[in-house]
């Protein structure tokens, strides 16, 4: 893919480790927070400011020829109503997870079973090609994965198979090489558990360096 401006929507780990990884491809990035003097993105400013750019979320979207939204999920629905206009026709990636977190439980998902974050995103942003994926992974692999038991797989999901297309050659260009389209925005009601089910795995073996694989005999 030629160099693309992205919108990087959300300054936490997800934002930074992909505007990070983006740019290394040579893509051109701004990332989009509330606070744009923000300590953590400090980092940002040894880049070349055409390459690598912090702006307000309505600045980032306006920003990329395509976005990728990583807010924390109670955050989301404020969020896309501000930048939902700049977004239109654009390509989003949806990697949130709609997680709830209470003092006495684990993260629940907070839609699920007969909706999902995905299909919500898709809906708020009528005019937009939304793609779920990366959500089933954490952040320090999004961007060049690298296990030693093998290949991890990456499963995508949009109804536009134009978007999804340019969603995988991204994906490819960030080192994935099993991808896998299960099909349509509703897929994510699929995707989204699979965060819980990568999360109690971790739980339970005290890892978060792990990843989902699906083997061919
Ligand atoms: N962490 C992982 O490894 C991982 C993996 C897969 C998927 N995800 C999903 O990716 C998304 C981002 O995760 P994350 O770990 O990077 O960080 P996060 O803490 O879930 O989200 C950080 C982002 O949310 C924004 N935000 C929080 N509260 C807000 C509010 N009230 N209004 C507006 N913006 C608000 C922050 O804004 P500021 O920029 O202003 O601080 C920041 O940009 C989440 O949906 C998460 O479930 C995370």
């Amino acid at each position: 893919m030629c160099s693309v401006k992205i919108a990087v929507i959300g300054s936490g780990d997800v934002g930074q480790a992909l505007a990070k990884g983006l740019v290394e491809v040579g893509h051109s990035v701004m990332i989009g927070t509330r606070d744009t003097s923000k300590k953590e993105l400090k980092w940002t400013k040894k880049h070349d400011k055409s390459k690598l750019s912090v702006g307000s979320y309505a600045e980032a979207a306006d920003f990329g020829e395509m976005a990728i939204l990583a807010v924390a999920w109670h955050a989301a629905e404020n969020v896309l109503g501000i930048i939902r206009p700049e977004l239109s026709g654009k390509i989003v990636i949806d990697v949130t997870n709609p997680l709830q977190f209470s003092d006495d439980e684990g993260p629940q998902l907070a839609v699920g079973h007969n909706m999902s974050a995905g299909e919500m995103v898709q809906q708020t942003l009528t005019d937009a090609h939304v793609v779920k994926t990366l959500n089933t992974i954490n952040f320090k692999n999004m961007v060049q994965p690298q296990f030693k038991d093998g290949t991890p797989t990456m499963f995508m999901c949009g109804n536009n198979e134009s978007a999804k297309a340019h969603v995988k050659e991204l994906l490819t260009e960030l080192g994935w090489q099993d991808i896998q389209d299960i099909g349509d925005i509703e897929k994510s009601r699929l995707l989204e558990p699979l965060c819980l089910l990568w999360i109690e795995y971790g739980a339970l073996n005290d890892t978060w360096d792990h990843a989902i694989s699906i083997l061919k005999k």
